[in-house]
């Protein structure tokens, strides 16, 4: 069901210093920041040959970044994306082999403009897993 990985998000305490370390120390394309203001994130994205780093930062009052920082200082990956060809297809499947959906269970406008949902991270060894349709 699941295809290529499209990103792996990490939260980032300093965005500035992570994209001077992405760019000028990995040797990395870096993107400029970009707010998400209905995603509670300010947004860098790194553009690999096979896929994308995101690097996130939190962005108002509410955002789901900020406890994950809390929590972890010195930033940590947040969370993976996998793609799916129709996320409401692959939605019903998880839900009928028990997997847990963040949120309303309904699809959201990404950062990218496609559908994104979020998988229960306990369903999923520890890992907050976020689906993408393309
Ligand atoms: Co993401």
């Amino acid at each position: 069901m699941i295809g290529r990985l499209n990103h792996v998000a990490i939260a980032v305490p300093d965005l500035d210093a992570a994209a001077k370390t992405y760019r000028d120390v990995l040797g990395a394309k870096v993107s400029a920041p970009q707010d998400e203001p209905d995603h509670g994130v300010t947004v860098i994205f790194v553009e690999l040959d096979n896929t994308k780093i995101e690097l996130l930062y939190p962005l108002g009052e509410n955002s789901p970044i900020a406890g994950f920082l809390s929590k972890n200082a010195s930033g940590g990956i947040h969370h993976v994306c996998y793609e799916v060809e129709d996320i409401l297809a692959a939605r019903d499947k998880l839900v009928k082999e028990g997997a847990r959906i963040l949120g309303d269970g309904e699809p959201k406008i990404g950062a990218h403009k496609k559908p994104v949902l979020f998988l229960h991270p306990k369903d999923f060894n520890g890992t907050l897993v976020e689906l993408e349709q393309v």
